[in-house]
């Protein structure tokens, strides 16, 4: 029998990976006001991800989860979240043409802000600071003062995250996402093959959609064309944001974090014993869980009897991050380990191939990413389960911090427009080469006229 549950019971837990504040009863303010805003996101809307992760889990759509490795207070403006929204839409464009499937769409914004940190401290020249944690929690400059934990940089993160959430609400249905704009999408001009691949599967899409208007279909073809569902997600580390937007549900008295409409279980913080799970398992959000090279077959089947007990499909993500070298070792047993269970296989890519430049750069190289995600794909394939989707860290920017890709950055070019607040991240044009390779790898396997969709 499980123990009693309630958005608190984190706190009599082990809780890794939490800043240290200095004045716990400006916190403890900070919290009650937080549990007094409105929620930045309805159950209903939670319930609709739910759904379409169920169809993931089935092997009847695709999920594409990407965006900032953390979101910032500086980097905060509307032609940013536009580019995000853009990129998004020109990859899922290309996916859901090439491999006939929806693409569910999941953006690591609107509340991305928390991040956890290898060490606890950092040193620069004999000085010692508290790492930074993320806007939410610190600030990434290096002085006391900054790196201090200040607990009103939640209250700063919930106004962002709604502002944002606006917006991107606004785009998605307002006319921004109406295919006819498709065209649009892909605002990045500095390689232009890989514009004109995009534009060609737009002509197709184009025509598909005119035959259809032209069959009287035009009222059907313009209400599913004119809007798409864009869900938000992030990590769930500050429990005591989580905590203070977990609410109650009017119409099923369930408790659901309306924080995002899906969040996830770190890395570093998914001991089945542990805080971040207990506070994941009695909400009722769609849930992702990163699955690293640590990761054991035993530990990953508990974790899934505490966060997914009835097996409800859509309800848990797992999203596998073991590097290049490692998922082709670790990945065949972790889904040996779990079949029969209802759940979405995501890769991320990015985590397990990140590495260092001689001086020093964060960066991940893009051959590594593509080698990764390919394996994935073909792993799945040889166990007859379904690859369900990718978790990206991506920018519609026009940013070099990842090696490679069409632009084939080096390790020189790294400097010009290094801007992440933390990880490296694809830009427009590595993401949107990645899209057109995943569509490959899928309708390659659709016309070997193996289904797509999997049995288990
Ligand atoms: C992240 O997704 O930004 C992250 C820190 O990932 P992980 O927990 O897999 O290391
Ligand atoms: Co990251």
């Amino acid at each position: 029998m499980a123990e009693p549950w309630s958005k608190s019971s984190w706190r009599s837990k082990p809780l890794r990976q939490v800043p240290e504040y200095p004045d716990p009863a400006a916190l403890a303010a900070v919290e009650t006001r937080l549990a007094t805003h409105p929620p930045l996101v309805f159950a209903g809307e939670a319930r609709n991800l739910m759904a379409g992760l169920a169809q993931v889990s089935r092997g009847n759509a695709f999920l594409l989860q990407g965006g900032d490795c953390a979101e910032s207070f500086a980097e905060f403006s509307a032609n940013n979240i536009r580019d995000t929204f853009c990129v998004f839409l020109s990859m899922a464009t290309v996916l859901t043409f090439a491999a006939d499937v929806p693409v569910v769409k999941v953006g690591r914004i609107a509340g991305q802000f928390a991040k956890p940190r290898s060490a606890d401290t950092e040193t620069r020249d004999g000085i010692t600071l508290p790492s930074y944690r993320g806007d939410i929690i610190n600030g990434e400059e290096f002085s006391e003062s900054a790196r201090r934990p200040d607990p009103a940089r939640m209250l700063s993160a919930y106004y962002q995250a709604a502002a944002t959430a606006n917006l991107v609400r606004a785009f998605a249905t307002g006319g921004y996402a109406d295919l006819k704009r498709a065209r649009h999408w892909y605002l990045d001009h500095h390689h232009p093959d890989l514009e004109q691949r995009y534009r060609d599967v737009v002509d197709k899409i184009d025509e598909g959609v005119e035959f259809l208007r032209t069959f009287s279909l035009a009222d059907m073809v313009k209400q599913q064309t004119s809007q798409v569902d864009f869900y938000f997600s992030h990590e769930a580390l500050l429990l005591a944001y989580e905590e203070a937007l977990a609410r109650e549900d009017s119409l099923t008295r369930e408790i659901y974090d309306t924080s995002a409409h899906m969040i996830w279980i770190g890395d570093r913080t998914r001991q089945p014993d542990g805080a971040h799970v207990e506070f994941c398992r009695g909400v009722k959000n769609p849930i992702g869980l990163k699955c690293g090279p640590s990761m054991s077959e035993d530990e990953l089947s508990r974790l899934i009897d505490i966060l997914n007990p009835k097996d409800i499909p859509g309800r848990l993500t797992l999203i596998v991050r073991c590097g290049a070298d490692k998922v082709g070792e670790k990945l065949p047993r972790l889904i040996r380990a779990v079949k029969g269970r209802s759940v979405v296989w995501s890769c991320d890519p990015m985590h397990g191939n990140t590495v260092s430049t001689a001086n020093g750069r964060k960066t991940r190289p893009f051959d590594r990413v593509v080698k990764e995600l390919k394996s994935f794909f073909e792993i799945h394939a040889a166990e007859g389960t379904y690859p369900g989707g990718v978790h990206l860290e991506m920018t519609g920017q026009n940013v070099t911090e990842c090696l490679g890709g069409a632009q084939a950055i080096t390790e020189v070019n790294l400097d010009d427009r290094y801007t992440t607040a933390c990880d490296p991240r694809l830009n427009a044009s590595q993401a949107l080469e990645l899209a057109f390779m995943m569509a490959e790898w899928m309708a390659a396997k659709r016309k070997k006229g193996a289904p797509i969709a999997a049995s288990a």
